[in-house]
């Protein structure tokens, strides 16, 4: 089955094999020590240390809140973690739309204080100059395209994105763009199935797909939606693999009911 399971350190060139060999890449986020330490010892290929943070970590209703100083400091407690994926990290809302001048010093300070491996921006043609500054430092990017949460209040929803005729030739213009300019993979998010293979045979690149369907390179889940942490967030395209709100709500019911009845510490649980 998997052929570059052996691999001790996830690079964006084993990527970039994988892609070549038919081999799909499994990515998911993670924000902190704990947690990304059991993803990477399950066998992860890439962390994203994605800006859902604002959403799963601290509850915000959107990504535009999260600070470039939150998205290091969970990029740093991940990067603790891990011995063997790639940890890709976010640039946050507003900390590269500006101008490549500050695009480049936000994906310096995140290389540099957190020791990640690489960078993920939303958008194409639009960010391009954005993308070669950060580039031209020696700092891999991944692309994002597709529903782009950062751009939530332009879309107004979070519904499938390129349904349109001239929103798929406009994504798949930016698609090749971004490989041109030399991103090393592109996330394709929540886009119909047909359009994300296309793309995926169209560009050399690995595509990563999130609601993207199969005939993409690899697929991507937020963690604590596919553990079923967050009881409320059901969209089509997401398998929940475990039903961890529930499993540790009554744990939780379970601690609290043994302390109140004095059954929790008993003789051998206390010095
Ligand atoms: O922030 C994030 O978790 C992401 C994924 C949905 C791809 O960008």
């Amino acid at each position: 089955m998997s052929t570059y399971k052996e691999v001790k350190k996830v690079t964006t060139h084993v990527l970039q094999a994988m892609k070549n060999n038919g081999e799909k890449i499994s990515m998911l986020t993670a924000y902190d020590f704990s947690l990304a330490r059991i993803v990477d010892d399950a066998g992860i290929d890439v962390i994203l240390v994605g800006d859902s943070a604002s959403n799963v970590m601290a509850g915000h209703e959107t990504t535009l809140p999260i600070t470039l100083d939150q998205m290091i400091y969970h990029a740093s407690s991940v990067i603790r973690a891990i011995d063997r994926a790639l940890v890709v990290v976010d640039l946050p809302f507003g900390s590269y739309q500006g101008n490549s001048r500050n695009a480049l010093d936000s994906a310096i300070r995140i290389m540099k204080e957190s020791g990640a491996h690489a960078v993920k921006l939303e958008g194409g043609q639009e960010i391009q100059d954005s993308i070669t500054r950060i580039l031209t430092a020696g700092i891999p990017v991944m692309g994002h395209l597709g529903l782009t949460p950062q751009s939530i209040y332009k879309f107004g929803t979070y519904t499938v994105r390129a349904k349109e005729e001239e929103e798929a030739a406009k994504l798949i213009e930016d698609a090749k763009l971004l490989e041109q300019i030399g991103c090393f993979a592109i996330v394709l998010e929540k886009i119909p199935a047909a359009l994300a293979a296309k793309v995926a045979s169209e560009i050399n690149i690995p595509v990563i797909g999130i609601g993207a369907g199969s005939g993409v390179d690899g697929q991507v889940l937020v963690l604590h939606d596919m553990l079923g942490i967050n009881n409320e967030f059901n969209p089509r395209f997401l398998r929940k693999y475990n039903n961890l709100y529930e499993q540790i709500k009554d744990s939780i019911s379970e601690y609290v009911k043994d302390v109140k009845d004095v059954d929790f510490p008993n003789e051998k649980e206390q010095y």
